[in-house]
């Protein structure tokens, strides 16, 4: 049976005061959710302050991002002994603004799981394709691809996969419970491919792209939606806690 978990992605967003003043507000609001793990990613400036309130509570703390080496001279990197020290227990990998934006190359994605992996980091390593790859019939193709050379000589323990449609994310255009669920099968089977169908029926994939207090429910009810990776929703801890005490 696998534990729903719902994550929030700040992105760039909140202060350091501000990462508190959520958390102070957040976290009692939901105190007695035993039977989903909560996974909350402020930006790095921001993890010492929040795990000085989530330490010892049932939320759980993730980075955006992190650098695939241990140190040295890599200025602006943040390494996996930095995140540990901070508090973090989980890592976002391969989000598609980092793939976008940051030029972030299934290789480099494969190091920095890799890496993180060691550090007994979870990763929430992220997977989904573009309108454009949609609509021309090569989504299941960058699926695959995405969870082949990003997993590559990665164990399944400790790995969660987050399936962002590109094209719903920061849209307000979520995918349908059956466009969901069909990219959620045909990962799981990828994964079973990779790994045997046991262990891939215990990986959790959550679903990313438009997540909010209202469309919550029908997607926890897809079977192989296991949770979610929530971005303009999870900026309030109003509506965030709505999406973790779904409708079970
Ligand atoms: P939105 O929920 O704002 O669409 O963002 C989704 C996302 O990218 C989470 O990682």
């Amino acid at each position: 049976m696998r534990k729903p978990c719902i994550a929030a992605n700040w992105k760039m967003n909140k202060t350091a005061a501000e990462t508190g003043a959520f958390l102070n507000e957040f976290v009692p609001l939901v105190k007695n959710v035993k039977d989903v793990d909560i996974v909350v990613a402020p930006p790095f400036t921001s993890l010492y302050a929040a795990a000085a309130i989530v330490s010892n509570t049932n939320v759980g703390l993730a980075a955006q991002n992190i650098f695939y080496e241990e140190k040295g001279a890599y200025t602006g990197e943040i390494a996996p002994s930095m995140l540990t020290a901070a508090g973090c227990s989980y890592v976002i990998i391969g989000h598609s603004e980092r793939r976008q934006y940051f030029k972030e190359s299934d290789e480099t994605l494969n190091k920095k799981t890799k890496i993180a992996r060691k550090h007994n980091l979870q990763v929430i390593f992220c997977i989904g394709e573009s309108l454009e790859e949609r609509e021309s019939g090569r989504m299941f193709d960058v699926l695959k691809r995405e969870i082949e050379e990003g997993l590559k000589e990665v164990e399944a323990a400790g790995i969660i996969v987050a399936y962002e449609p590109i094209w719903a994310i920061g849209t307000g255009k979520t995918a349908t419970t059956e466009q969901a669920q069909e990219a959620h099968r045909y990962i799981r089977e990828r994964l079973a491919a990779l790994y045997g169908p046991a262990q891939a029926d215990e990986i959790r994939i959550l679903y990313g792209g438009s997540v909010t207090p209202d469309n919550i429910d029908a997607l926890m009810k897809c079977a192989d939606v296991d949770g979610a990776l929530v971005g303009g929703a999870s900026l309030k801890a109003d509506s965030f806690s709505k999406i973790v005490i779904f409708n079970r």
